[in-house]
């Protein structure tokens, strides 16, 4: 939600501000940015020179003069929240005097009562954002120091933000400030970088710091130094990134989520690779930082989480349930927090997230280990927010994810939530030889999603056959329940076409009011008990007339049968059905998107990562 850049060094800082824009721009889109100080020797100004465009980043890459000379800058890419999207909104923002400007990421709750106090002042806004009494009191306070004044500003300021600001007067110094939204700086040789995430300057250098709320950072080409909320000065712990900057091209896809989607096999097995103890049938799951007894003292689970995240987190709690035999719930994150959640003793929550910086997701969490509860992440992004304050975790390891669709790091949570319940599973009921088989039947899990992948041509033309329809069903039962939901979302977000996933058990109470033959059904048939409950339903829907397409084992010939489009699937164990059921789900959404023209990888109205409430 909103992507900040910044560099100090010797090259020109234009080109590497809109570069490090470009690879942050799956967190807003609708307008972008930047503020160059510019060279004296440049006739535009000795100055800031400001430039900003409505669109996406290629219609600001086409602004930047090529000869805009200036080795020091601020980018930003904006999802608003405050104004429409305009060129006046969009950032960065000046003061009046055009000495001050910065970016901002994140909300300022009481602007408007700043912005009243500026005004009194004699200042004047061009804008209707939140962001922009920044700029203005920064250069309110402004006295020769730029982190003084900015100090000074953050004392009035309530919200979040991840903010980056320079001034005409201190060429070479850019000073960012971090509360609750993400900021990392990038040391590199003579040069440095500040961004929302690594990935903004991962061409350049993999020696980063991440930022803790409440600490204040100054930049210069050869220096950096931070301090804390108390203004003393803090020693940084400098990571080094191990991703590489192929996992953030698109290799050849056309875009990033089909790239993202091929690539399960290989993220599914990173996420268990290291992980799976077959003599034992054991999990090792080394950064929960819970010694065996206190895991084992665990009397139930709780998932806290949002969207795709909350979907994987749903499996989780149903294996955790069915297997481990412990007590558990998924709630979502923006629910949990303001419902005065009783905190009992003896549970075991999950903050799931992909980006481990969704507001609501983080602040649930904090909710909860203020109230004393141990909180353990399942995150990709390292070094993330909810990754750094859990009490520990299990990384999923599945690559940079780009396209704001989540794909494969969804069949890697899952993949995290297999091998916990393994861990909790094993300490209680599970026998080794359960176990054992658990894990090689896990072991089988990336060969099998490739196949499913091999259906690919048959779901294109399945999409291109239904892809006009405007109301679609997603139904399953069990474990295919969260899977239907999340069918249903991956087909809203991207395609546009409203999807509902339901409990295929509910919609004789409701729903079913919906079938036509206008509104296709995509059940998920598993091989288990639920297999008849399911055909039951499904031949509830093709007597009222509702089209059914159906996902079931490939050897599940009277499925195919009663079904108008049958998408086989390879067969396994069903609780390992998640795995395979996804894919066609993500396939089919995903060539809707394409036939219907939509932008797959930047959904209009998202972000991909969602760092307001
Ligand atoms: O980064 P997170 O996993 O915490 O994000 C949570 C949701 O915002 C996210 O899963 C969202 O629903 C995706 N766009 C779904 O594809």
């Amino acid at each position: 939600m909103c992507g900040i850049t910044g560099y100090t060094g010797p090259k020109q800082a234009s080109r590497i501000l809109v570069d490090g824009l470009k690879r942050l721009e799956y967190r807003g889109y609708d307008s972008a940015g930047i503020a160059v100080q510019t060279d004296p020797a440049d006739q535009r100004a000795n100055a800031l020179t400001v430039i900003k465009r409505v669109g996406k980043i290629a219609s600001l890459r086409q602004a930047v003069p090529k000869d805009l000379s200036g080795h020091c800058g601020i980018g930003h890419t904006r999802w608003a929240t405050h104004g429409e999207v305009n060129e006046v909104n969009a950032h960065p923002h000046a003061d009046g005097s055009n000495r001050i400007a910065i970016v901002h990421n994140g909300i300022i709750e009481n602007y408007l009562s700043l912005k009243g106090m500026l005004e009194h002042e004699g200042m004047v806004f061009a804008s209707q954002t939140d962001s922009e009494v920044i700029a203005h009191l920064v250069a309110y306070h402004y006295d020769g120091d730029l982190e003084a004044a900015l100090k000074a500003a953050l004392k009035h300021l309530k919200g979040t933000f991840g903010i980056g600001c320079v001034c005409s007067q201190e060429p070479g110094r850019i000073v960012g400030a971090r509360n609750g939204s993400p900021l990392v700086v990038g040391v590199g040789d003579g040069e440095m970088f500040l961004a929302s995430d690594v990935n903004a300057m991962l061409a350049h250098t993999k020696r980063v710091v991440y930022l803790n709320d409440g600490e204040v950072v100054s930049l210069w080409p050869h220096d950096f130094r931070i301090s804390d909320g108390d203004d003393q000065s803090v020693d940084p712990k400098i990571d080094h990134v191990t991703w590489e900057l192929d996992a953030i091209e698109k290799e050849g896809f056309g875009c990033y989520m089909e790239k993202e989607i091929f690539e399960q096999p290989d993220s599914i097995e990173r996420a268990l690779k290291g992980r799976m103890d077959s003599e034992y049938g054991l999990a090792k799951l080394g950064g929960l930082n819970l010694s065996k007894k206190e895991l084992h003292a665990m009397q139930r689970v709780r998932v806290i989480a949002a969207g795709t995240s909350w979907h994987a987190g749903l499996v989780g709690c149903h294996l955790v349930e069915s297997i481990a035999r412990l007590p558990a719930l998924a709630e979502l994150a923006s629910e949990l927090r303001y419902r005065n959640p009783v905190v009992e003793p003896g549970t075991l929550y999950l903050s799931v997230s992909q980006s481990g910086e969704t507001a609501d997701t983080l602040y649930a969490m904090r909710e909860v280990q203020r109230r004393g509860g141990t909180v353990l992440g399942i995150c990709n992004v390292v070094g993330s927010t909810i990754a750094r304050e859990s009490d520990g975790g299990i990384y999923v390891h599945s690559g940079p994810e780009i396209a704001v669709a989540s794909t494969k790091a969804f069949t890697s949570q899952l993949a995290a939530f297999y091998l916990l319940t393994l861990s909790l599973a094993r300490m209680h009921d599970m026998s080794h030889h359960d176990g054992s088989l658990f894990l090689s039947q896990l072991k089988a899990i990336p060969g099998l999603v490739k196949r499913a992948l091999e259906q690919r041509d048959l779901i294109q033309a399945l999409a291109k056959k239904y892809c006009h329809c405007s109301d679609f069903l997603f139904l399953g039962r069990g474990l295919l329940y969260p899977i239907a939901l999340e069918g249903a979302l991956k087909l809203k977000e991207i395609s546009y076409i409203h999807a509902e996933g339901y409990a295929a058990g509910e919609i004789k109470h409701g729903p079913i009011a919906l079938v036509s033959p206008q509104t296709p059904s995509v059940f998920l048939v598993p091989n288990d008990h639920l297999r008849e409950k399911t055909i039951t339903n499904l031949k509830e829907i093709k007597a009222r007339g509702g089209p059914v397409i159906a996902i079931a084992s490939e050897k599940d010939l009277e499925v195919a049968a009663i079904a108008d489009d049958f998408i086989p699937v390879p067969d396994c164990d069903s609780r390992f059905q998640p795995f395979t059921m996804i894919v066609p789900l993500q396939l089919f959404a995903y060539f809707c998107a394409l036939e219907l023209g939509r932008d797959v990888d930047q959904p209009r109205n998202l972000a991909k990562s969602v760092t307001v409430e």
